[in-house]
C-alpha cells in the first residue's frame, strides 16, 4: 500500500537506501547539458491528472490508459456534478510513486478561477499533498486561475511551498492579433510573494520538483523547422521583439521499463526540440508518453507534417496531443499514428503502470 511521507521522513528513508533523490537538485549544465546528465529516478507508477484543457466530453469511454470523469453516472447521481469546465487553457496534476512513496504537484493552472477551481474539487485532487506547483512558461491561459485558486485555497497549500519558474516566467508577455498588438498579461512576482506561502523558485537547469519528476529547464533547439513565432512577443531593452521561450520547460518521468513520460504546457520551443532534449538530459532514448500542447493550431500542413514525422520516428507507446496543439494537427496524429493516440479530454486520469 502506497503512503505519503513528509519530505523529513523521505530524506532518512532515501539516505539508508541510498537512492536519495531531493526535491529541488537542480542539474548544472542546462540547455549544454551533456548526453545524461540527469540521472533520474525510475517511477513505479504515475498518474497525470488533466484539471482543465480545451475539450470535455462527458460521455467519452475509458480507453487503454485513459481513466475518463464523468462516465459512471448512476442513479441517484447529481447529474450538475458531471459537467467539468473546458477552455483555452492547461492544467495538470501530477502524481509519482518511488519506493512506494507518493509525490505530487501541479503544472500550469488555467485562466477562469471558477471553472479550474471547482474541477479541482470534483476531480478531488488533495491539494493537502501536493509539495510543488511548477509554471511551464509565461502565458496568461496557464497562469491566469493561479493567484486566486492559492488564495481562496489557502488553507489546504502548504506553508513555503515552492513555485518553480524558467527564466522570464514572470514576464509580461504581447500576442500579435489582426486587430493589433495585445498584451497578454504578466504574472507579477509581487503578486506571488504577497500571497505569504509560496517561494519563487527561478531555474534555467534541470531540476527534481518532486522525487521521481524533472523539470527540464531551458531547451536546446535541434530543429530547422520548429522556429519563433513573429506573432509571440516580448519585451526587451525597450522594444517588442520575438519571444524565444528561453524560460519554456517540460516535466520528464522516467517510468520503470518503459521509458521517459513528457508534459509539456505549448510546446512554443517545439515538441521535437522538448522531447529529444528530454532524450539527451537523461541519456534515455524510449519515450513512453508524449503529452500536451504541441502550439501547432493554425500551423501550415508542412510544420505539422514534419512534426507528426518525427514524433513517429521517436515512436512513442503513448501520443496525447492536447490544449493549442489544434484540429488539423490532433487528426493528423490520430491518422498517422492510430495504435498510440489518445484524444484527451477534461477530467481525464492517465495511469501510467509497470
Ligand atoms: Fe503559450
Ligand atoms: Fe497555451
Amino acid at each position: 500500500m502506497e503512503k505519503k511521507m513528509n519530505r523529513r521522513e523521505f530524506i532518512k528513508t532515501s539516505l539508508t537506501t541510498g537512492a536519495l533523490v531531493l526535491a529541488g537538485d537542480m542539474v548544472k549544465g542546462g540547455i549544454d547539458s551533456a548526453y545524461g546528465a540527469v540521472k533520474i529516478p525510475e517511477v513505479e507508477k504515475a498518474t497525470v491528472t488533466v484539471i482543465t484543457d480545451n475539450y470535455y466530453d462527458a460521455l467519452k469511454r475509458h480507453y487503454k490508459i485513459a481513466r475518463r470523469y464523468g462516465i459512471e453516472i448512476k442513479p441517484g447521481t447529481d447529474i450538475y456534478k458531471f459537467n467539468l469546465h473546458a477552455e483555452h487553457g492547461l492544467s495538470y496534476h501530477i502524481e509519482t510513486v518511488l519506493s512506494g512513496n507518493r509525490h505530487s504537484f501541479l503544472f500550469d493552472y488555467g485562466v477562469d478561477f471558477q471553472g479550474v477551481s471547482r474541477n479541482m474539487e470534483l476531480l478531488n485532487i488533495d491539494l493537502k499533498a501536493v509539495e510543488a506547483l511548477g509554471l511551464s512558461h509565461g502565458h496568461f491561459d496557464h497562469w491566469g486561475a493561479f493567484l486566486e485558486i492559492l488564495k481562496s485555497k489557502k488553507e489546504e497549500f502548504r506553508e513555503g511551498i515552492p513555485l518553480y519558474v524558467g527564466e522570464e516566467g514572470l514576464t509580461e508577455r504581447f500576442g500579435r492579433f489582426p486587430g493589433g498588438v495585445v498584451s497578454l498579461r504578466q504574472l507579477k512576482r509581487e503578486d506571488v510573494e504577497r500571497l505569504g506561502f509560496v517561494s519563487i523558485v527561478e531555474i534555467k537547469d534541470p531540476t527534481s520538483i518532486v522525487p521521481g519528476a524533472y523539470l527540464t529547464g531551458s531547451i536546446e533547439r535541434v530543429t530547422e523547422y520548429e522556429k519563433d513565432s513573429p506573432n509571440m512577443l516580448i519585451e526587451r531593452g525597450g522594444k517588442l521583439v520575438p519571444d524565444n521561450f528561453i524560460g519554456e520547460y517540460a516535466v520528464v518521468l522516467n517510468l520503470k521499463g518503459k521509458g521517459l513520460i513528457v508534459l509539456v504546457g505549448c510546446a512554443h520551443v517545439g515538441i521535437v526540440n522538448m522531447v529529444k532534449h528530454a532524450q539527451k538530459m537523461t541519456g534515455i532514448d524510449k519515450v513512453h508518453a508524449v503529452m500536451g500542447g504541441f502550439h501547432l493550431t493554425g500551423a501550415i500542413p508542412e510544420l505539422i507534417q514534419k512534426t507528426v514525422t518525427d514524433i513517429k520516428a521517436i515512436n512513442p507507446d503513448y501520443i496525447v496531443p492536447t490544449h493549442c496543439t489544434g484540429y488539423e494537427a490532433i487528426t493528423a496524429f490520430e491518422r498517422e499514428m492510430p495504435g498510440q493516440f489518445i484524444l484527451n479530454t477534461v477530467g481525464t486520469r492517465y495511469l501510467f503502470t509497470v
